[in-house]
């Protein structure tokens, strides 16, 4: 089956921003993708309730890597409440579009800033829980 990618998910793929790892980062959140087993990591460094950098690794595919590339430009310089909102969905659609059999790939980049901001409320002593929901 072949597959028609957007312009924009082949310039975040051919060209991924923020990739890499934030050194004392404040944050550090790794999941998996439970249809593929494709690994994400991500690294937020926050001020004043602030995103003021996000770097992520992933073993994950091209979609996954579009998606990501885009929303940690669509999160940084955003609250940590405005990052928690951003949906794969909006990710997706900041990068007009993937093909229905990639759309499981964008969950990994919503889910591994999820679990990156439940470790930092969890380094800062607060339950991640009531705010981010399970991780
Ligand atoms: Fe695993 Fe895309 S196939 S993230």
């Amino acid at each position: 089956m072949a597959f028609t990618y957007s312009e924009k998910v082949m310039d975040h793929f051919a060209n991924p921003r923020n990739v890499g790892e934030i050194e004392n980062a404040d944050g550090i959140g790794e999941v998996g993708n439970s249809k593929c087993g494709d690994i994400m990591k991500m690294y937020l460094k926050v001020e004043d309730n602030t995103i003021t950098d996000v770097k992520f690794k992933t073993f994950g595919c091209g979609a996954a890597i579009a998606t990501s590339s885009m929303a940690t430009e669509l999160i940084k310089g955003k609250t940590i409440d405005e990052a928690l909102k951003l949906t794969n969905k909006a990710v997706m659609e900041a990068l007009d579009g993937l093909p229905p059999v990639k759309v499981h790939c964008s969950v990994l980049a919503e889910e591994a800033i999820k679990s990156a901001v439940s470790d930092y409320y969890t380094r800062q002593g607060i339950d991640p829980e009531p705010i981010v929901g399970k991780v």
